[in-house]
Parts: structure tokens; sequence; C-alpha cells
């Protein structure tokens, strides 16, 4: 199966990487350092930040759950559609969930004045940044003024930057940590280095936020591989540039060749995914058969199973699951930007 529905950089693992999990397999022998110095010293030296801000573990989605553990918050807000995890985090802690609906008829952009409510009433708001499925991108003084709010009542705003390394135009509030004692940034190097199966992600927040995340964490979380793949990763800059250079060329062709298909609506997020909606309701089992996998939207609450996530693959892929839709789909002369 060519895999559209995890989405993973197709030019990763960087050939650093390879390296040094092949350099570091003879030390699997011996426990890894539980404190992760070296990576999180590259990790600091990058993102030009002190040690003390970081936090790394096993995937970003186990900070996610440390986190969570960690600020205990009795009312989580979110957005919804988003990653069915903050939702699954929540229920752990039994928190009450108040979610901002997002709607199709406006391509999944949440209203400000909604986000801010929901933050009046919230302990924590847990946002994507951009949000996973729809790819959105909240503008980033919106995320400021969603932790203004927050901060006047002692609470958290927690944004998901796991795709971020995918968005040229995505800012961040990474030089406003310092200000915002409230705001954690949470990343993974999963995706953008292809390496989910080794798992690797860290947290950037204020000192005193950072050790009670990690007093959640267990000991070891990072094993001597991963820690060994993330300090390579950090320094190849010309994977950087390889991934700049592809998404810049297939985002666009797959977006295009998706607007020419007949019967389909689709979201023009900002990350290496697509969501998309089309009334083939078993599109995910057609195009199954022809070797391709896509990701039903189907168990994120607030989408249906009309909607599917693609992620931007190889131009070869990215044409094959082109192809295999047309098939399946019927072409249109112009592009179809309603559904
Ligand atoms: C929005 C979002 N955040 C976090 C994660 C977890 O990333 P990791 O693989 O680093 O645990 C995912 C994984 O799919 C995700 O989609």
């Amino acid at each position: 199966l060519i895999d559209f529905s995890a989405n993973i950089n197709p030019l990763g693992p960087p050939a650093g990487v390879w390296q040094a999990i092949r350099e570091a397999l003879p030390a699997i022998v011996a426990y890894p350092d539980p404190k992760a110095r070296q990576l999180k010293n590259a990790l600091a030296e990058k993102l030009k930040l002190e040690v003390e801000q970081i936090a790394v573990g096993n995937g970003a989605a186990e900070i996610l759950y440390a986190v969570l553990r960690a600020l205990r918050p009795q009312t989580v807000g979110l957005i919804q559609p988003s990653f069915t995890e903050y939702r699954e985090a929540a229920d752990l802690l039994e928190a009450r969930i108040i979610a901002v609906q997002t709607e199709d008829r406006h391509d999944f952009r949440p209203d400000l004045s909604e986000l801010l409510a929901v933050c009046e009433q919230a302990d924590l708001f847990i946002a994507g940044y951009p949000n996973n499925p729809d790819g959105q991108l909240l503008p980033i003084d919106w995320l400021v003024q969603m932790a203004e709010v927050l901060r006047r009542h002692g609470g958290y705003l927690l944004v998901d930057e796991a795709f971020i390394d995918f968005v040229p135009m995505a800012k961040s509030m990474l030089d406003q940590l310092d200000q915002y004692p409230n705001v954690t940034l949470l990343r993974s190097m999963t995706k953008y280095y292809a390496i989910p199966g080794l798992r690797l992600g860290y947290a950037l927040a204020d000192r005193t936020l950072i050790q009670r995340f990690e007093r959640e964490l267990p000991p070891w979380s990072v094993n001597g591989l991963a820690q060994a793949a993330g300090r390579a990763a950090l320094t190849d800059e010309r994977f950087e540039q390889r991934t700049r250079e592809w998404l810049r060329a297939e985002r666009p062709f797959l977006l295009e060749g998706l607007g020419r298909l007949a019967g389909i609506k689709v979201y023009r997020g900002e990350a290496n995914f697509i969501l998309f909606r089309c009334g083939c309701p078993d599109l995910q089992t057609r195009l199954g058969r022809a070797g391709i996998l896509i990701r039903s939207c189907a168990n994120y609450p607030g989408l249906s199973e009309q909607f599917y996530r693609i992620a931007v693959r190889s131009r070869e892929e990215n044409q094959r699951l082109l192809e295999q839709m047309a098939r399946l789909m019927g072409r249109v002369q112009q592009p179809c930007p309603t559904y």
C-alpha cells in the first residue's frame, strides 16, 4: 500500500539519521542518558533557548499526556475537529471539554470571539498549529490573545506544533515564551524526519513548567537510538531545503489535481496534508483495492464519513492517487471549488 494516511515526510529519514542509528547500535547494551543532555543541547542551540526550557519525550504524544497529567485541568478547551488524542488525554483526567466547533462552510476556520470565550472558562486550551486534520493555521496574534485571556485566570495554552516544520509561513510563539509562562509549544520530530517507529518529540515552555512535565515522564523515555537520530537530524540543513522544495511543488500539484475531480471539495489548509470532502463514503475501501491507503476522518468528532485526509507524497505517488481517484470519480473540466 502507498500510505497517504500518515503525514510522514516521504524524503526521510535523512541519510545522517540512518548513519547515526547504525553508529549508535552497539550502545543499546547500555542505558541511554536519562536526561538526553546532548539532544537537548542540540535543540537549545538550534532554537536559541535554554536547555531548561526543553523537555523531550518518546514522541509528541507521550508529552501531550504528561502535560495534561502535570496541569490537571478540570476544563479543557479545544477546537473540533482536531487531533483526537487531545480529547482522549482530557477524558483520562475526567476533565470537562468545551469545544469550539468549526464548520465546513467556513473551511473549518474558527471564530476568534468563540475561541476567547472558551479561553475565559478553560484551565487549559489545546490548539493545533497547524490544526490536524484541516491544516488551518490560526493567526499568531489570536494565539497571543488566547494566552493573555488564559493567563488572567491562571489558565494554560498548549500549542501543538507537531507539523510546524512543514509550514514555512508559520510563526510560532517561540520568541515569546519568556513573556508567556503559561504557554507550552509541543513539537514532533517523527513526522518531519520520518521516524514514527523510532519516536521523538519535545515541549518548549517556561523552566518551572518543564520541570513539572518531566516529573510526569517515565525515566529513559527517549531511547539511545532516538537520541542519536534526533541529534543527527537537527544538523541536516540540506534535508530541510529538499523538504521545502518538495512541498512547494507537490502541495499545489495535489491541490490542483484534487480540485479538477468531480464532486470533491478541498479545504486549503497550510500543512503537508489535505482534507477533502466527497460524496463517496467507501472511497477508502475502493482506493485500498488499488493499493492506496487514505485516512477516513469519520472518527473525528465534527466530521462525517464523507471526509478524508491525505498526506502530500512524492510526485509519482501523488500522480497515482489522482489517477485512481479520477478513475473512481470522473474528471471535470474546471476546478470544483465548492462541494
Ligand atoms: C497533531 C498531532 N500532534 C501530535 C501527534 C503525535 O506525534 P508523535 O508521533 O511525535 O507522537 C500527532 C500524530 O499523529 C498529531 O497528528
